[in-house]
């Protein structure tokens, strides 16, 4: 990637199918997915001037899926020499999102020195329908995990309404269902974005390696393991796997002074403390808002979720 090479190609927002997502808060389409005003153009970037190199690592999901603990999880597995660091700063911090951290301006943003140069792990929302020509064009590896959909959308709402936006407008619950389900949220729709990775992993087993959330809260070991051998970078030990699933488990990563803070990370517009909420499946039996299971309902059934962990 050149660094510090100006954009010219920008979009021209006008020109995009938009619609309004709630209160006085509009989404743009692109490439037949919706997107923040304030991404879109990042991701633009990303997919016209992103070319991976081979020794990459792409991280890609849908938000609010288990980003924050796949980032920590990579770090770690990549660089156990020096994991310690997530002791010090927020996985969002040490691993960039392309389009916010470094195609997010108008100017290239230089890798944060975080960045393993020899192997680079960055991350992205980005769709693979709108960014195949670039992963297809590389032996980069991408891994995609993905949650389900009940839980991402409670997670992403309580995320929004901690947002300033929010403050001064909240988004409604009943409004928030009914946008999920029309597939009105960023980077959405979400079955969409899931599927996309999906037949990509189908596709192309060596380069890409698909997880859920539930699995690997369900049996982190083998999947973190899994994850190593994908990664060509196996563990000898099982005692290895067992401390990187500790240092990553979302009790000790929470516990952290640097995630327990309201402050905002370098890079980063939400507070460190909002990528950390209860780390659980199957959140949504708490809440008894049975609409949101009663459209889910009608959405398309889907094999790749595992079932019984959210009713
Ligand atoms: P909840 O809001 O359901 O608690 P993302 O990282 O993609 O933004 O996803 C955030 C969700 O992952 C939040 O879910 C958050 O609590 C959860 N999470 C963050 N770190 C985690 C970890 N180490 N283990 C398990 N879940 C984690």
């Amino acid at each position: 990637m050149e660094l510090d090479s100006s954009f010219e190609l920008e979009l021209e927002l006008s020109s995009l199918p938009q619609e309004k997502w709630w209160g006085n808060n509009c989404l743009f389409q692109l490439g037949g997915f919706w997107h923040w005003p304030q991404t879109i153009q990042g991701v633009n970037r990303v997919i016209k001037h992103f070319q991976p190199l081979p020794s990459d690592i792409i991280l890609a999901s849908f938000p609010k899926t288990g980003t924050t603990w796949l980032k920590a999880l990579l770090y770690s597995i990549v660089n156990r020499s020096s994991r310690h660091r997530l002791t010090v700063d927020n996985p969002h911090t040490i691993i960039p999102t392309l389009e916010y951290d470094i195609y997010g301006t108008s100017h290239a943003s230089a890798m944060p020195s975080s960045i393993n140069h020899s192997r680079r792990i960055l991350s992205t929302h980005i769709p693979y329908q709108i960014l195949a020509k670039t992963l297809d064009s590389s032996e980069c590896r991408v891994v995609y995990v993905t949650r389900n959909p009940k839980d991402t959308l409670v997670s992403t709402w309580h995320f929004i309404n901690k947002s300033n936006k929010a403050k001064e407008e909240p988004w409604p619950f009943e409004v928030a269902v009914d946008n999920f389900c029309r597939g009105l949220i960023p980077y959405g729709p979400y079955y969409d974005n899931v599927m996309g990775y999906r037949k990509l992993s189908l596709d192309r087993p060596k380069y890409a390696h698909f997880l859920t959330y539930e699995e690997l809260k369900n049996d982190p070991i083998t999947h973190v393991n899994k994850l190593a051998e994908f990664l060509g970078c196996p563990f000898d030990a099982e005692a290895q796997v067992q401390e990187i699933v500790n240092g990553c488990s979302f009790q000790t990563l929470s516990n952290h002074q640097v995630n327990k803070s309201d402050g905002f990370p370098p890079r980063i517009t939400m507070p460190s403390n909002s990528f950390f909420r209860k780390g659980v499946s199957g959140i949504i039996k708490n809440i008894c808002l049975l609409r949101l299971s009663r459209e889910l309902m009608h959405l398309p059934k889907r094999s790749f979720i595992p079932t019984g962990s959210s009713n």
